[in-house]
């Protein structure tokens, strides 16, 4: 087969890259290459090519100026955790929470598939940074995708564009990103709004650091900066290199006395991290300041003056619309005026989109509106068939500069500093609202045991518990016993140098009653937890131990503005020892599902624990 000649512009001087760009092209046989600049006239460009085709939908200019709305496949609307693959060369090394196939049988099975899967389509060559350009945590990844839908949202995820190759230079380190949607057309054929294949395939190769991914065009399948590089391919890179790639967001929290403070924190997908980075602190906080820095993953690196400074290798938030509104999230809300991509939310009549949880922002439900199926929904039709008029999935691709929150350290090349980490699971029992680890040790074992009901992020069924250590469960690219003793060892790396470890949170905002309802208030009023944590890093607050950490005491929380009466504390703080025992066996199961190299510290510390629930 002749190589389609790759005609790589005069300012890609990267040989390994134009080679192996002709060597894809000869694999997938598009029509054309098209090289990305990530110039807005390039964005304005594909985005009205979207439009012509049918994928995009312009929404109203005088409601929504610059924003399109997409609706994909109905079979292509989330991640597929069953269909992503880490091929290391032993499957210890993938461990026994990742799906693994060797590397050369996988390699076999993907190359008839992305034979020719791109004819009758454009390779969009994608180059991107993750982190800020030429930042010594930041990495670069070139994706090629015959996915225009997927070029215009990693504009808006990434660094992306053409000074991205002037730090690449002619040897530097890229990661090859292989996208398809596996929908080659033939001769005359047609395309669909949205091409994808039933066959899926997300495919990471680790010690070669290649992604391959095929079959769908949807969020984290398709951006491949964000979960395939960001985490399980960088996560990758952290063990080898020393640091860590993180299902976290990255605030920073500023006291009345202007004392500021950075913040990483994981919760599982769908579990309000977003709502959580752009905080707005109610009424009685008058004086503190909370600012975003990431809202999804963070990449945090231990520094010579031994603390760990923390980037956000993203550039925008690719979050889950339904839900959010000026209560949940107004800072969100005000980034959503303009300059917007919506997939599978839903139309209303006049141009505008509408998903679910809007209508609590005083509108109420609107009469009429297309749904994200392109079905029309009406309030009626949703109470009589359940209908959702957005998917529970549906997201929005919004630029960081968008967000009127956003910390001026965002973008900053040498990060922020950690002083704490914060872990949450979902959890309607159990867990209590706010503890704090008396040592890393019990901090790491804390996270590696967290536990969620499961949402609408991945596809599987709803509301079941399952253990998410770290909320990395879907993104940690080995083993996950390997990754608790890379935290374990970070310990130790940073004592050396002589520095206190960032301080380490658990959390819980989901606790419900015996009626089923949530009773922590949540969202702003988080605030009250985050102040109590300020409080603990500043000497102020004591708190009192319990058998999972030091917790709260009612009058160490500020209530102002919030009645919540101290039996509704007991409710979200409270300790249940028979619950507790039942928990702790989950934990011995789940130890025993990671037996393979699990570090005795964990095992030690749950004996302590044990002890503690008994004493
Ligand atoms: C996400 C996820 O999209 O975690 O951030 O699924
Ligand atoms: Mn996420």
């Amino acid at each position: 087969m002749p190589s389609l000649n790759p005609n790589a512009p005069s300012h890609v001087k990267n040989t390994k890259l134009i080679a192996w760009v002709a060597d894809m092209a000869a694999l997938t046989q598009p029509d054309s290459i098209y090289w990305c600049d990530g110039s807005d006239e390039e964005y304005a460009r594909l985005c009205q090519q979207l439009v012509d085709s049918g994928t995009f939908k312009k929404l109203n200019p005088a409601k929504r100026p610059n924003s399109f709305l997409a609706c994909s496949d109905p079979s292509d609307v989330a991640r597929v955790e069953d269909r992503t693959y880490i091929c290391s060369e032993s499957k210890e090394n993938a461990g026994p929470t990742n799906n693994w196939m060797a590397p050369a049988d996988m390699r076999a099975t993907l190359q008839p598939l992305f034979d020719g899967c791109m004819k009758g389509r454009t390779m969009y060559v994608v180059p991107f940074s993750m982190g800020p350009l030429g930042s010594h945590i930041s990495h670069i990844g070139i994706e090629l995708t015959d996915s225009a839908y997927v070029a215009v949202n990693q504009k808006i995820m990434t660094r992306m564009g053409k000074a991205v190759y002037d730090v690449l230079g002619a040897d530097g380190e890229f990661v090859p990103c292989m996208h398809t949607v596996g929908a080659p057309l033939a001769v005359g054929q047609l395309d669909v709004k949205w091409p994808c294949n039933s066959t899926k395939y997300i495919v990471h190769f680790p010690e070669t650091r290649e992604i391959w991914s095929y079959g769908s065009g949807y969020g984290g399948n398709a951006l491949l900066g964000k979960k395939c590089f960001a985490l399980r391919i960088a996560s990758n890179m952290g063990r080898d290199q020393g640091w860590l790639a993180e299902h976290m967001l990255i605030l920073g929290v500023t006291t009345p006395q202007g004392k500021k403070y950075h913040v990483a924190a994981a919760f599982p997908s769908a579990c309000g991290k977003t709502n959580f980075s752009m905080l707005v602190p109610p009424a009685g906080f008058e004086g503190w300041k909370v600012t975003t820095i990431g809202d999804d993953i963070a990449w945090v690196k231990p520094h010579a003056d031994g603390k760990m400074y923390a980037i956000n290798p993203e550039a925008g938030y690719f979050g889950v619309a339904p839900g959010t509104n000026y209560h949940t999230n107004p800072n969100c809300m005000a980034s959503l005026d303009k300059n917007v991509i919506f997939t599978n939310v839903a139309l209303t009549d006049d141009g505008d989109v509408w998903w679910e949880g809007m209508e609590q922002d005083g509108g109420g439900l609107p009469a009429h509106l297309i749904d994200w199926q392109g079905k029309d929904w009406t309030p009626e039709i949703a109470r009589a068939s359940g209908a959702k008029a957005a998917h529970p999935n549906s997201r929005f691709t919004v630029a960081a500069g968008n967000n009127p929150a956003l910390d001026p350290e965002w973008d900053n090349p040498a990060g922020v500093a950690i002083d704490a980490f914060i872990f949450g699971g979902r959890r309607s029992t159990t867990v209590p609202l706010v503890t704090e680890s008396r040592n890393w040790m019990e901090g790491v074992y804390m996270a590696a045991t967290m536990g969620s009901e499961t949402t609408a992020a991945a596809v599987g069924q709803m509301g079941v518990v399952r253990r998410d250590p770290f909320a990395m469960l879907p993104f940690c690219g080995y083993n996950m016993s390997d990754y608790f003793q890379h935290w374990l060892d970070m310990e130790h790396r940073l004592e050396e140098q002589g520095h206190t470890l960032p301080r380490i949170f658990c959390v819980n905002w989901f606790r419900k009653n015996e009626a089923g309802k949530f009773v922590w208030p949540g969202y702003g009023d988080n605030m009250r937890v985050l102040k109590w944590m300020i409080d603990r890093l500043e000497g102020k607050a004591q708190g009192v131990e319990t058998m999972f950490g030091i917790a709260p005491l009612f009058d160490e929380l500020t209530w102002t503005g919030l009645p919540f009466s101290a039996e509704q504390f007991n409710t979200v703080t409270s300790i249940d020892k028979a619950s507790w025992a039942e928990e702790l066996k989950l934990h011995t199961a789940l130890f025993e599902q990671l037996s393979y190299h699990l570090p005795l510290a964990l095992i030690d510390t749950k004996a302590m624990l044990t002890q503690r629930l008994q004493d």
